[in-house]
């Protein structure tokens, strides 16, 4: 087929593995609880995962696809922080001028029909310790319209109760059920196909709002857009319902109105289990696969955030650049479950209209419980910038606005029956502008243009670490104690670092753990990195023990390339601090990772590569707090040269 890898799983997967974002479990797993479990301990990470073996079945199971979105964005080859201009565009695309879906005679799907059917022979996963059984989480669900025969797109769980029976986890009133009510009026069973194993073209088609994607149209369509090419489809052999022609497996199942069955608990994405409800049922009658399919599988979670959640964000978008201008980006914080908290960045040009921002959010995604608005000099994707405006520009007499009894959404224990409260945050400054809220701003330089020293910290029992010792215990902020931000934790994983390279180790053997609260993105970045570092402290430790390595259960691919550092410095936005932070230590991390494989070589007893010059003078006495922070504090020191600075100041903050 013409067009690009999208529509193909197997492609995809051998892209991540060439771009270094696959990792392999070569360990055999158990699909009930554990294959998730060694999933959920990657969540977020730069990798999808690939479980090779998985026990008592015969084929592997792909987890992760969507966890990361720059893992999302490096399949597009688009930026990240354009992703949900880019789905916003593809759709619109497709409003205006939608290419159908192409029904062809045959495709890889039908490589092999199974002579019976029997779900037991599909690695299908059993992901929360207290969900029901193993579910299909991934597939979509094509469906006609019993009337129109128009198809529609979706995704529900489909959880396997014996070797040919579904119960479907349908609620809240999406397509599929409308189609099953209006097969019940007509009295007829309504067809489904369930099409596992395909890319995120189809994805997105599937979770594209109804206020995007209306019944009436052909959503499938949407697939092409991403595709660059129609989405090919073959004709189903049981019924008029046609399968994805490249997907892994395809699933013919007869629905018969009003047939209902208990089923659940399954774990939600806001972090709980549903509840045991009367299901409708779905009849397998057929099961079509590929020769060697791969199993796709999405853990509840950040998988979860990143695609209803991108989705919900472009059709936000969407409306509000065609009814508020100046509306620039918008950001569905993972904190709120991924998709009941809005984040609008405006250039405000007329006063209201940040409130006018404020009811186009909650009618183009009606899940959201809050939107919040701000300026365009706050990073919405930083929830410090964001509480930054909150406190700062949010007038609670005027800026808040509350709506009771609402629709919404039914997984929000706040919206019983989907109806409940909505809360709209107007944090721009008062227009128009006032000068005493306008924000502190730096010259944006390239740091590759400077010549900068780096201080190295002084070696364990030297003079200069001995003087700066005991200020620690004074200062009361030693690093398993300095926790509760961000910004503390960028702090502890740069002391970290330092001791890392220095051979020195943390304090109480381990790795510094701040206590932190769960939660958002940046926290799984930080969390990330974190059990990198004690994975290399544990070689170190160990001498490297090649072997033991070798028999190490998961063997992640090489790291994706390190963003050059003149883009990271030019396109650094003012108030992304702990991002940018995390980014650096990133890097930080795989510059040494490369330096530590070349050293493990056949000359591995050659001393590791030169690293940046030591500091020609000796560091400033300063605060044992600051201390570990020279090369931030050295950085300023030596560009002191801030617009409307008066220089030399030592002022804190990132570079
Ligand atoms: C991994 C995943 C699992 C989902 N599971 C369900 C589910 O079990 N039941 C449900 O009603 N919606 C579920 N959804 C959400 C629907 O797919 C989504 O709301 C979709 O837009 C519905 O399509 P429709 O607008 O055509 O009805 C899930 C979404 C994802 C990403």
């Amino acid at each position: 087929m013409a067009g690009n890898h999208l529509h193909d799983l197997a492609a995809l997967i051998e892209t991540l593995e060439a771009k270094g974002r696959l990792a392999r479990v070569r360990s055999e797993v158990d699909p009930r609880h554990e294959l998730a479990g060694v999933a959920a301990k990657q969540e977020g990470g730069p990798r999808a995962v690939l479980f090779e073996k998985v026990k008592g079945k015969r084929w592997p199971v792909l987890a992760g696809l969507y966890w990361n979105r720059s893992l999302i964005a490096d399949l597009l080859g688009k930026e990240e922080r354009g992703l949900p201009q880019f789905v916003a565009n593809c759709i619109a695309r497709w409003q205006r001028d939608p290419v159908d879906p192409a029904v062809i005679k045959t495709g890889p799907v039908l490589e092999v029909t199974e002579p019976d059917v029997d779900l037991g022979k599909i690695p299908v996963p059993v992901h929360a310790l207290e969900d029901d059984g193993p579910s299909f989480d991934a597939a979509v669900v094509i469906a006609k319209d019993p009337e129109s025969g128009i198809r529609n797109a979706s995704i529900q769980r489909f959880q396997a109760v014996n070797r040919n029976t579904l119960h479907v986890n349908v609620g809240a009133k999406p397509h599929l059920e409308v189609s099953l009510e209006k097969a019940k009026r007509m009295g007829r069973s309504l067809w489904i196909t369930l099409n596992c194993g395909v890319g995120p073209g189809l994805h997105f088609a599937a979770w594209a709002p109804a206020e995007a994607a209306p019944t009436g149209r052909d959503e499938l369509g949407i697939a092409s857009e991403f595709h660059g090419a129609a989405l090919e489809l073959v004709p189903g052999t049981e019924s008029d319902v046609e399968m994805v022609a490249h997907a892994m497996w395809a699933l013919e199942c007869e629905l018969i109105p009003g047939e209902l069955a208990p089923a659940g608990p399954l774990a939600e994405v806001p972090g709980f289990y549903g509840k045991v409800e009367p299901r409708p049922v779905a009849h397998v009658r057929r099961i079509h696969r590929r020769h060697a399919p791969v199993f796709q599988t999405i853990l509840s979670g950040a998988e979860v955030w990143n695609s209803v959640g991108l989705l919900g964000e472009a059709n936000v978008l969407a409306l509000l650049q065609r009814q508020v201008p100046g509306a620039r980006d918008v950001h569905f914080s993972h904190g709120s479950a991924g998709f009941f908290h809005a984040i609008v960045q405006i250039a405000q040009q007329r006063a209201g209209w940040s409130k006018r921002a404020i009811l186009a959010a909650f009618a183009a995604f009606p899940p959201l419980k809050m939107v919040t608005v701000v300026d365009d000099d706050i990073d919405i994707r930083n929830a410090q910038d964001v509480e930054w405006a909150m406190a700062t520009r949010l007038d609670p007499a005027s800026g808040i606005v509350t709506i009771d009894n609402a629709f919404g959404h039914g997984l929000n224990p706040s919206f019983p029956n989907a109806v409940g409260p909505k809360l709209g945050f107007d944090a721009t400054r008062p227009f128009p502008k006032r000068a005493e809220y306008g924000r502190v701003a730096f010259r944006a330089v390239a740091l590759e243009a400077y010549e900068i020293a780096q201080a190295e910290p002084k070696p364990a029992g030297s003079a200069a670490a001995d003087r700066a010792a005991p200020q620690l215990t004074e200062t009361g902020t030693a690093p398993a104690a300095a926790a509760s931000s961000d910004y503390d934790t960028d702090r502890v994983w740069q002391r970290e670092l330092a001791d890392w390279k220095e051979g020195r180790g943390a304090p109480d053997g381990g790795v510094f753990a701040p206590a932190r609260p769960a939660a958002a993105g940046d926290w799984d970045e930080n969390r990330w990195w974190k059990r990198e570092l004690a994975e290399m402290k544990r070689e170190r430790e160990n001498g490297v023990a090649p072997a033991a390595k070798k028999a190490a259960p998961v063997k992640a691919a090489p790291p994706p390339p390190p963003a050059p550092r003149p883009a990271e410095s030019a396109t650094r936005h003012s108030g992304s601090k702990d991002w940018d932070e995390n980014r650096w230590w990133k890097r930080e991390l795989e510059e040494m990772k490369r330096e530590r494989e070349g050293r493990k070589g056949p000359a591995g007893a050659s001393p590791p590569p030169a690293r940046a010059p030591a500091l020609t003078r000796p560091p400033p006495a300063r605060s044992a707090d600051t201390a570990p922070e020279a090369r931030r504090i050295d950085v300023r020191a030596d560009r002191a040269s801030a617009d409307e600075d008066d220089g030399g100041f030592f002022h804190g903050g990132a570079i």
